[in-house]
């Protein structure tokens, strides 16, 4: 085992939970509370001090004189990391790429089974946190630049751990947009731009996905760290929303002891820093609340009404490594593909060459606590192209012959290159160079760029394959070549899934859950961020985490307010790389809004929006019908649209079919900061006015529309 800077097992492969002969208690009609109850009031001090703060970094503490035993948690969205190896799914930014919340639900169902067969009853994830900036390190483990988006796939996700018994912890509450700095560097935002674009995923999936766990993150929020901000853990979580479970803390990420348990914290983690014996004073009615709030939700999740692992749990069957295939293949956005480039060329005879660094190394996901070190099997995407070349993959079979060229230093290899039907270059970030703790750059690095210039200039017929968890720069090298996909992290099946999309075994249907820039200046975000943020180290990083009083504490301004990814490209007009929501298919489509349900709704009511969509191809493919709302009128300034709500649908060539997309009244609110009482500043505003429902393919393609107008 090693420890990051953080504190944290960085290879956390321990052999077995502990306490596997708990049989779970016998039958008991009370109510989750009524038990905690119970067991809080024969909780010495000491007990009640042990259980609000973490054991071996990964548990919640046994109380062996009630006979309850430790409460594993592992990371987290991709797979349980801890206790051996695990089936590596895709990052949440490919189940983001998906726009298929039923891809979040499959992959979230075999991971908790998993986690249940390891012993483990807490999933430390999945992450929500707004992709602000293209280069955050740990964009890969959220779900995107989109709020609905994001809350969409969270919600489904953590409904599907829930069903298996597994707790989620959604994270990292709040607005922790970016790893440079993250324990030093407070987000200062407005209430709108707070309510709008940051808190709208953690919402969702706490009334929609019913999470029992919520982990509060590093940073401070205006100024006020996050594990000791009451009006984010208490006054927004609990008393707004109606949250029921417990908080637990990120990682080493408290700063003092009365300020977490007066703000709404249940548990320190990974160990007892700073609520100590030593340290705890007084306030044994805030650890009631806390072992309280902790007990609850455990009883309410039956974790103590069964043994610690589920024996009839599947671990490493090959039902996973499929569902993380299928997943995969979803998270894959077909970006750019002229004069017919791809699917690759198939037959006897044809020859496609493979270069570039992420060729055989496979990029699985980002690093740090995402990260799963030890996969039931990965396939690289060498490997991938050679079984789908010669027949192995389980769809149609093609025959062609795969080259790999390690280097273009010599004759032999650009020869191969050249004479090659197709190459194939595979670029991008690993697990060192996107990862937790540090952001990583907006340019792929110098060399893959010089790769792609060259290949490019030997055969004109290559397809660059991408793995990032966010924008990269494309401006530089996009004219020069004729397709382009983007793979996010695509887990352990990465291989295969490309090389399925490669041959056009299967047709490509991810959509980009961010938007890729043309330029660097181009993205508001980035003004207050430092310029060399990507030049760290691991001194940097480790001094003051945990203890910001080594280090002064920055204040960055999300100057942007609203105007984050598409909201802001679309209002200000500036032309993006590719947009929010955009990706090709091998077929084409028609999309049309047919009707609304209502002419007028009032704002407690939904609204229905029938639309056809029609694969107008010759192949059988899905396309994403996606909704945005545009208020016509508005007292406050809003972005041009919004993305309020979408739709995956599946046809074969010639189908068409109606689907119905529900918009929920928050689709047309803004946060009013003004609005509600003096208790209560701020509320969300329906104004009286007509909407337009704009219904496209992506932010920068609608096709069709229509309007509606809310009354009083
Ligand atoms: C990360 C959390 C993670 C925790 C436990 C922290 O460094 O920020 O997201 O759940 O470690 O590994």
């Amino acid at each position: 085992m090693s420890s990051s800077p953080d504190g944290h097992q960085s290879e956390m492969n321990l052999a077995s939970v502990e306490d596997t002969d708990f049989q779970g208690l016998p039958p008991d009609s009370r109510t989750p509370g009524e038990r905690a109850e119970e067991v809080l009031s024969s909780m010495s001090l000491e007990e009640k001090l042990g259980f609000v703060t973490g054991y071996k970094s990964l548990a919640i503490r046994a109380l062996p004189r009630q006979g309850l035993p430790s409460v594993w948690m592992s990371d987290a969205s991709s797979g349980p990391r801890s206790f051996g190896a695990a089936t590596a799914f895709p990052s949440s930014i490919a189940m983001a790429a998906s726009w298929n919340h039923e891809i979040a639900t499959l992959a979230a169902d075999h991971i908790a089974e998993s986690a249940r067969a390891k012993g483990i009853s807490i999933l430390l994830g999945p992450g929500v946190n707004i992709a602000r900036i293209p280069t955050c390190g740990r964009n890969f483990e959220y779900f995107g630049e989109d709020p609905f988006l994001a809350g969409t796939l969270a919600a489904a996700y953590v409904k599907a751990c829930t069903r298996r018994g597994v707790i989620c912890t959604v994270k990292h509450l709040a607005v922790n947009n970016s790893e440079y700095d993250r324990h030093k560097v407070s987000s200062d935002l407005s209430e709108r731009t707070l309510r709008e674009i940051y808190l709208p995923a953690f919402e969702m999936a706490v009334k929609e996905g019913k999470t029992r766990g919520i982990m509060s993150s590093y940073n401070p929020v205006n100024g006020v760290w996050a594990s000791e901000n009451r009006k984010l853990l208490t006054q927004i979580l609990r008393d707004e929303w109606g949250f029921d479970g417990f908080v637990v803390s990120d990682w080493n990420s408290l700063y003092s002891t009365v300020g977490p348990m007066k703000a709404g914290l249940d548990i320190e983690m990974p160990a007892a820093k700073w609520l100590t014996p030593e340290k705890v004073k007084d306030g044994e009615d805030d650890l009631d609340r806390m072992a309280g709030n902790i007990l609850r939700t455990l009883f309410a999740a039956g974790i103590y009404d069964r043994p610690v692992k589920d024996s009839q749990a599947r671990e490493f069957h090959t039902d996973h490594n499929d569902a993380a295939l299928k997943a995969a293949r979803e998270g894959i956005v077909l970006l750019k593909n002229e004069g017919g480039t791809l699917p690759l060329p198939q037959g006897d005879g044809i020859t496609i060459a493979l270069c570039g660094p992420l060729a055989v190394e496979s990029s699985t996901l980002g690093g740090g606590s995402c990260h799963i070190a030890r996969t039931t099997g990965t396939v690289s995407l060498f490997e991938g192209l050679k079984a789908a070349a010669s027949g192995n993959a389980d769809a149609d079979t093609v025959a062609v012959k795969i080259v790999y060229v390690q280097s273009l230093n010599n004759p032999g290899s650009r020869k191969i290159l050249r004479e090659a039907d197709a190459v194939v270059i595979a670029c991008g970030f690993n697990y060192q160079t996107e990862s937790e703790l540090y952001d990583r750059p907006w340019r792929l690095p110098p060399s893959q760029r010089r790769l792609i210039h060259r290949v490019s200039r030997l055969n004109s017929r290559c397809a660059v394959i991408l793995t990032a968890g966010g924008g990269v720069e494309t401006e530089s090298w996009i004219d020069e070549v004729p397709a382009l996909l983007h793979g996010m992290y695509l887990g352990q099946t990465v291989g295969r899934a490309t090389a399925e999309i490669l041959f056009g075994i299967v047709n490509p249907s991810g959509k980009l859950p961010f938007t890729m820039a043309r330029h660097w200046k181009d993205i508001p975000s980035v003004k207050n961020y430092p310029k060399r943020y990507w030049t760290t180290n691991a001194r940097r990083i480790a001094l003051g985490q945990g203890n910001p009083s080594l280090r002064k504490i920055r204040h960055w301004q999300y100057e942007e307010g609203l105007m984050v990814g598409y909201r802001h490209f679309d209002t200000a007009g500036v032309e993006p790389a590719f947009p929010f929501g955009f990706g090709l298919s091998y077929t084409s489509f028609a999309i049309e809004v047919l009707r609304l349900s209502a002419k007028t709704i009032v704002p407690e009511d939904s609204l229905d929006v029938i639309v056809k969509v029609e694969n107008t191809g010759k192949r059988a493919g899905s396309e994403v019908v996606q909704v945005y709302v545009a208020d016509t009128e508005s007292r406050l300034p809003r972005p041009k649209k919004e993305l309020k709500g979408f739709a995956k649908v599946e046809l074969e060539p010639g189908e068409a079919v109606e689907t119905t997309i529900r918009l929920n009244p928050r689709a047309f609110c803004y946060w009013d900061s003004e609005a509600g009482g003096t208790d209560s500043p701020g509320a969300w505003v329906a104004e009286p006015g007509e909407f337009r429902i704009l219904v496209g393919r992506n932010s920068g393609l609608i096709e069709s529309e229509n309007k509606v107008r809310l009354s009083r």
